[in-house]
């Protein structure tokens, strides 16, 4: 008797602890979370920081699945998966947001930041917060900042000092018409082109070349199919952490704020990376044998990419472009 009552007390057991687990399998809402770069990358210390802070926060309401590597697309085809809600958390580069939040083109603009604290700074004051509302008006949600870096410009055809060194090359640029536009002026030919694809078309000769920051080019692993680097640092490429307003909107406001203070810290993991790789990723990238043009003289990358402003105010005005200037 004694023994059948303990087998029956052991199975009550099992049975209300499959039935909590349950419960709280039930309880974790599932929050996927995507990026395109490597497991390795600026962006996954940036997702492994969103992570570990909003289930933190949520004691375990929400479990965040990180989908690195272009899992869930190139960063186009994940913005559309945000406004549909397919994906929850997307951290992109400003690249195609343009084309979904037209006020954000003036990022783009080439040598427009001088360093890396005045593009910090005017991002996260009123400017930056003024963009990232604008997110709401696009069918967004914009979480916070975050960072990819100055980019720069590799080929595997020659060392690139000049633009007339840059001229011919065709380099996939990323799918923004302020950057294609500010190539073209450099007599380079911009062809636009998804992140997943660029190593296999840069590897096939489709394209010589592409431009990225020291962080990209590290995570990517680009000395395998380029052996040229110019440090030409001719545009900050900002991040972002963008929410998808089908999810964002059914969740309270401490919810939110939750998901507002997982997209800070991982802002903040981010940048810090990007300057640890500012550090040592040039190093790291001629140990693998990349030639690196640190002599660049910027003033006639500047002058050569001056009419692609013209274009930009045409279009858009100069009241953003000015704010920022003034910021200086
Ligand atoms: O070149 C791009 O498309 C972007 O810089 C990248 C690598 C996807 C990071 O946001």
């Amino acid at each position: 008797f004694a023994r059948h009552s303990l087998s029956v007390a052991i199975g009550s057991l099992t049975t209300a602890a499959l039935a909590l687990g349950a419960m709280n399998a039930q309880a974790a809402q599932t929050i996927n979370l995507g990026h395109t770069l490597s497991d390795s990358s600026h962006y996954s210390v940036g997702a492994d920081a969103f992570k570990e802070t909003l289930e933190r926060l949520s004691d375990g309401e929400f479990e965040v699945v990180e989908h690195p590597s272009g899992a869930l697309g190139g960063e186009r085809a994940m913005i559309e998966g945000l406004q549909i809600g397919t994906v929850d958390v997307v951290i992109t580069s400003t690249g195609p947001l343009g084309n979904f939040v037209p006020q954000t083109y003036v990022l783009d603009l080439p040598f427009l930041f001088k360093d890396y604290d005045q593009a910090r700074c005017v991002l996260d004051g009123e400017i930056g917060q003024d963009l990232l509302d604008k997110m709401g008006e696009h069918n967004l949600v914009g979480l916070a900042w975050s960072e990819n870096g100055f980019r720069h410009m590799t080929n595997s055809k020659r060392p690139v000092t000049s633009p007339e060194d840059a001229e011919g090359l065709k380099i996939r640029t990323m799918e923004n018409k302020v950057h294609m536009a500010a190539f073209e002026q450099m007599g380079v030919h911009p062809t636009p082109m998804a992140f997943p694809e660029v190593f296999t078309a840069l590897q096939q000769g489709t394209v010589d070349g592409q431009e990225n920051p020291i962080t990209v080019i590290v995570a990517s692993k680009f000395w395998e199919v380029q052996d040229n680097l110019s440090l030409t640092g001719h545009v900050y490429s900002p991040a972002i952490v963008l929410g998808s307003p089908v999810l964002m909107d059914g969740l309270s406001e401490e919810e939110q704020g939750w998901f507002e203070q997982a997209a800070q810290a991982s802002a903040q993991a981010t940048r810090e990376e990007v300057s640890r790789l500012e550090r040592d990723g040039v190093e790291l990238l001629r140990e693998n044998g990349m030639t690196v043009e640190t002599d660049i003289d910027k003033a006639p990358f500047q002058e050569a990419v001056k009419p692609a402003y013209q274009i930009y105010t045409d279009q858009y005005g100069s009241e953003m472009l000015d704010r920022i200037r003034a910021s200086d």
